[in-house]
Order: structure tokens, then sequence, then C-alpha cells
């Protein structure tokens, strides 16, 4: 496999993670861009990358660069994945990949366009966990999918000029966690949901705090989602059919899972690891570059994407910017 040129556009917590990441699978990222050159610097030194820029735009002109790691907050996604393709990079862009199909479906279009890949870093989509439970739900294992049940609650400490409740960043529990708890439905539901219920309670910034989302399906596979950013709730999705159901604990980065029977009987499943979550997004994406991989995760997570854009339209929040 060819070494891609990678490069990381927002130096921020999560991309410091991927760089990490990125040395633990022997790849190389050649390029970082800051909005303040000192801070690109400073990355760039701490994990041994060739060149510094001050600025995201002419970083992007740079024509050593194949491949962009896109992790600023979810606001600016798209106008930056529209940069980088139109810069000819492919991208592997930080959750949530848009705030809204609005947003999502003219990148996809010129993706396509252009002959470049697009992913989400969605960890549910690499994970090799993942696999092996669809391919044991193919098997008939569990039986006919039924019901899916997913919570995840964050307890976000009260903070409203925090990035988690600003409406100008888009914040707010669906798009920050409710996307991991999505794309994990997603994932498992045979066809795109045409019912979608839900309630929301907002926080006092105009983002939403909790939620609950109820989708159905064609297939009537059914789901029930959980969203709090002020309160715990686990980390744990559960598909369930009419033979036994798999729980799936801290379910984002899991490498593990059980099956319960009817009778009561348990059995564990496990692929991969948990600490490699990031090593795996960065194989896939440069076996899809490389015509390794079919692109199965960009539809999966327009699915998810198209819930989230009804589910918000539903509560009638919209961001300042939209
Ligand atoms: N996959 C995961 O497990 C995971 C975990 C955490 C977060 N995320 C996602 O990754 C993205 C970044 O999260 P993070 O936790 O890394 O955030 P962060 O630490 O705040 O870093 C974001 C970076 O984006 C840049 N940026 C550009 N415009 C900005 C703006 N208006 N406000 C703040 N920063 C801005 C900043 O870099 P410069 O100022 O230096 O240019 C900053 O360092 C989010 O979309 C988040 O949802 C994913």
């Amino acid at each position: 496999m060819k070494q891609l040129n990678w490069a990381i556009l927002g130096p921020g917590g999560i991309a410091s993670e991927f760089a990490t990441a990125v040395r633990q699978a022997d790849g190389r990222i050649y390029a970082v861009g800051s909005r303040n050159l000192d801070r690109a610097r400073a990355f760039a030194e701490k994990h041994q990358i060739e060149k510094a820029f001050g600025n995201y735009d002419e970083m992007l002109k740079d024509p050593r660069i194949d491949v962009v790691y896109l992790s600023t907050p979810h606001s600016n996604h798209y106008e930056y994945l529209l940069k980088c393709l139109e810069n000819n990079k492919h991208v592997l862009c930080e959750k949530a990949i848009t705030v809204s199909s609005d947003q999502l479906n003219p990148v996809i279009q010129l993706a396509k366009e252009k002959n470049l890949i697009v992913a989400e870093a969605m960890t549910i989509y690499h994970m090799p966990l993942y696999r092996k439970l669809k391919d044991i739900i193919d098997s008939g294992k569990i039986g006919r999918v039924k019901m899916i049940h997913v919570s995840f609650g964050s307890l976000k400490p009260y903070d409203v000029n925090s990035r988690f409740f600003n409406m100008n960043l888009a914040g707010g529990a669906l798009l920050d966690i409710g996307t991991y708890a999505l794309s994990f439905t997603r994932y498992f539901l045979a066809s795109q949901p045409d019912e979608i219920l839900t309630t929301v309670k907002p926080f006092e910034t105009g983002v939403d705090e909790q939620s609950g989302i109820i989708l159905k399906n064609p297939d009537n596979e059914m789901a029930v989602i959980t969203l709090t950013m002020r309160a715990k709730l686990p980390k744990r999705g559960i598909v369930t059919g009419d033979k036994g159901y798999i729980t799936v604990d801290n379910f984002p980065r899991a490498d593990r899972a059980a099956i319960t029977y009817p009778d009561g009987s348990v059995e564990t499943i496990k692929a991969g690891e948990t600490t490699k979550a990031m090593v795996y997004e960065f194989n896939d994406m440069n076996a899809m570059i490389q015509g390794e991989r079919s692109d199965m995760a960009l539809p999966l997570s327009a699915g998810v994407m198209a819930i989230m854009t009804d589910v918000r339209k539903q509560w009638g929040i919209r961001y300042p910017f939209e």
C-alpha cells in the first residue's frame, strides 16, 4: 500500500489522539494546520510532523497532501469538507460529519464528482467487533432483529460557554453523543427508518440537553434511544432478536459483546482492541483511498444525518449559522 501524506486540520484534543494512532499504525502525518502558527508548530513538534501552517486555507493548497483529518468542531465541518474536496484532498472527518443533510448532501455529491473519498471518523463503522456482530446477526443466531435500545448519557460540567452547550458551535447532545447512538442503531437496522417520534428538554442556551427518540423502519424493526448531557447513563447498545439479544457496553469503541439466549445462558464475543479504535479508522481510510475496501460507511453516515435532521426539525432547534 502506498504511503499517503496526511494532514491534520484543527489540532485539538482528538487530533492529538489521532496523531498518536497514526504513529502506532506506521502512517505519515506530513502537515498540521491551525488558526495560529505557534499552536501548529507546538503540535508538529510534539508529533514529529514536517510542516506546520498557521492558516487552514494555506495548508490545503499544498499539493503534497493526499488526505486531511478534519478535527475542528462540527459547526464548520461543512465549510472545510468542501474546501478539502475543492483542493483535491480525500477527507476523514470527525463526528458529527456535518450538522444536517442539507450540508452533507452537497459534500457527497462533490466527492463523487471528484472521485475522492469522504468518511466520518465514526469508530463504530471501523471497529472489528461490529463486523463480527453483523456476521453473527446475518447467520441468524439471534433470530430476526426486532428492537434496538441505545442509551448514552454524559455528565458535562455546568458551563454555558463550553462547546457542548454552545449554539454557535452546534452544541447539544444529539450531534455530540447522539451521533454515536444513532450510528449504532443504523448499523444494525435493515433499512432507513421512515417513522420518527421524539421529545426534547432544551438546555438554557437553547441546545438539546436530553431527549428520547423512537424509530421504526419499513421492516418493522424499532429502536429506542435516550440521550443526556447533564447526567450519566451507560453507553449501552442492545440489539434483540426473537432468539436472543446482544449487549454492547461502552459501545463506541467496544471490543467485546455478550449474547444472552432465552434460557439465560450468555456467550461472550470478542474482536479487535478498544485502544486501537483510531488505528482501525486510519487503516480503513487508507484502504478506501487505495481502492482496497469499498466505502460502506458514508451511506450509513448519510442515513444517520437524515434522522438527526428530522429530529432537530421536530424540536425546532436551528443553529444561528443555518
Ligand atoms: N471520535 C471521537 O472519539 C471524538 C472525541 C472527541 C471529539 N470528537 C469530535 O472532534 C471534533 C473536535 O473535538 P475536540 O474535542 O478535539 O475539540 P477541541 O479540543 O476544542 O479542538 C478543536 C480544534 O478545532 C480548531 N477550531 C477551529 N475552529 C474552531 C472554533 N470555532 N472553536 C474552537 N476550535 C476551533 C481549534 O484548533 P486551532 O484553533 O488551533 O485552529 C481546536 O484545537 C468535534 O467535532 C468532536 O465532536 C470526536
